[in-house]
């Protein structure tokens, strides 16, 4: 059944200006905005912290529902907390992105950590969330989906200026990283049914979230 907000999402590869694109949307209209990514970047990095093995799956389920740790929805950004302390800038981090990958693998991972990703679609007006699955698993039944993508080329030059890294070092890190999400049993990283697919390689961020604003105005109607 749909949810009684408007649900908006955007799923892509790493670094495909997912990110931002949602983020100036909800702005926009006033929204709250999930960067979904964060749950498995708050896993990895609270695994790490508390010594849980990255092979231990079942240890690793477990943890996704401990209150230990929490994410929160933020204007700026998806905020993970770890027994008080803001630890969002730590997990935004890409070789804490990379254990991200990998342990996003799991299904049991991704089965516990789906009620708190639908859950930030609850008591909220609209929600643009963004990540690999939420067109298809997450928000299934979501109002507007989109799935955004650019050239390999862009979207290593894009975050090695992010993050002051070597580009081709960076973009060899994405290929494993895209492989990864795309070729995993569950819930891989794949354009949903219905999606509006827009190539970001040569469009600003301002011409890419108007475009997309046309779009979701028309089909919502406002
Ligand atoms: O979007 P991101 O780079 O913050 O995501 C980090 C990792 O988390 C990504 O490589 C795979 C995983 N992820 C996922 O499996 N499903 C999502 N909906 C979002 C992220």
């Amino acid at each position: 059944m749909r949810s009684a907000s408007i649900v908006i999402t955007i799923d892509g590869p790493a670094a495909s200006g997912k990110t931002s694109v949602s983020r100036s949307l909800a702005l926009r209209h006033q929204w709250s905005w999930v960067s979904t990514g964060a749950f498995y970047r708050g896993l990895a990095y609270v695994a790490t912290s508390e010594g849980v093995s990255l092979d231990d799956e079942e240890a690793l389920a477990k943890l996704c529902v401990s209150n230990v740790w929490q994410v929160k929805m933020g204007h700026d950004q998806t905020e993970v907390w770890l027994r008080d302390q803001d630890v969002t800038n730590e997990i935004y981090r890409e070789e804490n992105g990379s254990v991200a990958s990998r342990i996003s693998q799991y299904p049991k991972v991704r089965a516990n950590l789906l009620a708190a990703q639908r859950k930030c679609a609850e008591s909220v007006r609209g929600l643009v969330a963004e990540g690999r699955d939420c067109g298809t698993v997450v928000f299934p039944d979501a109002h507007v989906k989109f799935y955004i993508t650019a050239g390999s080329a862009s979207r290593a030059a894009r975050r090695a200026k992010e993050q002051g890294k070597d580009v081709e070092e960076t973009r060899a890190a994405q290929v494993i990283r895209d492989t990864q999400d795309s070729s995993r049993q569950t819930a891989p990283m794949q354009v949903p049914p219905n999606a509006h697919v827009i190539d970001t390689s040569d469009l600003s961020l301002d011409a890419v979230v108007e475009f997309l604003d046309q779009i979701l105005r028309k089909e919502l109607e406002i």
